[in-house]
């Protein structure tokens, strides 16, 4: 058996590879085009293990995509692959649109005509997995209850109006064609291998480098974190036992303001690396203009998951926190490694009036 898995050399892509080899011997075709947010070196522990089979490219590339299909017949695809940086998204949308819009329609043609083509019993049993987010549901205020999967779509950023636009592409594929599709809505994800464009690993490396720590506006906007091992158990049991044509919200009912995130990080460096001069990390902290619409709220209202599929997150918020910490302290390598090319491209132009240091990396 076989599966195909599209942006696995990302952050969520590959915790998930990984998790998957080290739980089945089940083949993974890993489809992933390496932008700037796909790396090789996530998954170099699996370079000897002839049950991942890495291929550079384009998941809206028609034709590779049935070529693949052909040769290796997975019984169900998972689509991670994406744009997935809400700043990015605010600078140029246009590949946002692309990527997450065009490139998933093309991916979903493919994938309808393969499964059209299948017999029977396999065609029932096909599944096709859409990786997706809670911001499609907009934001919340203080006291409005938590994101279901009745929500009204309400997507505020390029970003998350793309992954909405992509999440009504599948649903439509399941209403009209039947493909058997379920689509998971995630909160915010933390923990290894984590881009360090994104608020944990950002600040985790800028404080280490003495760099300022950039709060976005009163850092008061409130997210709901999840370890990303936690997503992927959800994944896998979405997969399992999902029912077709059904939604599922995944969260670990975590929520915290910026700000918070930003002190826990630096209290547990404080513990874990203490500053050479002996001073909080938290004396950093630098407050930058806030990102255009940004939401104030996310929190997802895991019950669905929770009652029918009987997941839960194996991490509270403070566990995985520390074990985040600890791998980016214990992997300086990969830190390094990432930050080149149009990474510092990117701080630049993103940080660069307010805090020409911004992110850590060395002019
Ligand atoms: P990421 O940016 O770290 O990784 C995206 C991966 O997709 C990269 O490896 C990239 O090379 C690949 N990719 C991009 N365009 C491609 C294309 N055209 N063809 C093939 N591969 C391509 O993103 P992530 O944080 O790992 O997110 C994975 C998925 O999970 C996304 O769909 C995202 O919307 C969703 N999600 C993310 C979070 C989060 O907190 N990070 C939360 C909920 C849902
Ligand atoms: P981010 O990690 O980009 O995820 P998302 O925008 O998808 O939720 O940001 C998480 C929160 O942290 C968000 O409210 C924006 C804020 N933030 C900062 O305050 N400073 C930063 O430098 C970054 C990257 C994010």
């Amino acid at each position: 058996m076989t599966i195909l898995i599209t942006g696995g050399a990302g952050f969520i892509g590959s915790n998930f590879v990984l998790d998957w080899l080290a739980q089945s011997e089940e083949t993974v075709i890993n489809l992933d085009k390496l932008t700037y947010a796909g790396n090789l070196q996530n998954l170099t522990s699996l370079s000897e293990n002839p049950e991942h089979i890495f291929v550079e490219g384009d998941f809206g590339d028609v034709a590779l995509v049935n070529q693949l299909l052909r040769a290796h017949q997975p019984r169900a695809v998972l689509n991670f692959a994406a744009e997935s940086h809400v700043d990015r998204s605010i600078h140029g949308p246009g590949e946002f649109i692309h990527t997450n819009i065009v490139g998933t329609f093309n991916f979903l043609e493919c994938v309808r005509a393969y499964w059209s083509g299948l017999a029977a019993d396999a065609k029932t049993a096909f599944r096709f997995l859409h990786v997706s987010t809670d911001e499609v549901y907009g934001s919340l205020s203080k006291t409005d209850p938590a994101f279901t999967e009745n929500n009204k779509y309400e997507p505020n950023s390029p970003y998350s109006a793309s992954k909405a636009a992509s999440d009504h592409l599948v649903r439509a594929y399941h209403h009209t064609y039947g493909l058997p599709v379920i689509t998971t809505n995630c909160s915010n994800n933390y923990g290894p291998f984590h881009f360090p464009e994104k608020l944990i690993p950002l600040m985790i490396v800028n404080a280490q480098a003495g760099k300022p720590l950039p709060v976005y506006g009163d850092g008061q906007q409130i997210r709901d974190w999840l370890y990303v091992k936690d997503h992927c158990s959800a994944i896998r049991r979405v997969l399992e036992a999902g029912a077709v044509g059904e939604v599922y919200n995944v969260g670990g009912w975590n929520e915290k303001p910026n700000l918070d995130i930003v002190h826990t990080v630096c209290a547990l460096l404080d513990e874990l690396k203490p500053r050479a001069d002996g001073k909080p990390y938290n004396e950093q902290i630098t407050y930058v203009t806030d990102r255009p619409g940004h939401d104030r709220r996310y929190a997802i209202d895991a019950r669905k998951i929770e009652s029918q599929l009987g997941w839960k997150p194996a991490e509270t918020f403070e566990t995985g926190i520390r074990k985040t910490v600890q791998w980016y302290l214990d992997n300086p390598e990969w830190v390094a490694n990432v930050q080149s090319g149009s990474y510092k491209d990117w701080v630049n132009r993103q940080y660069g009036d307010q805090a020409p240091a911004a992110a850590g990396v060395a002019a």
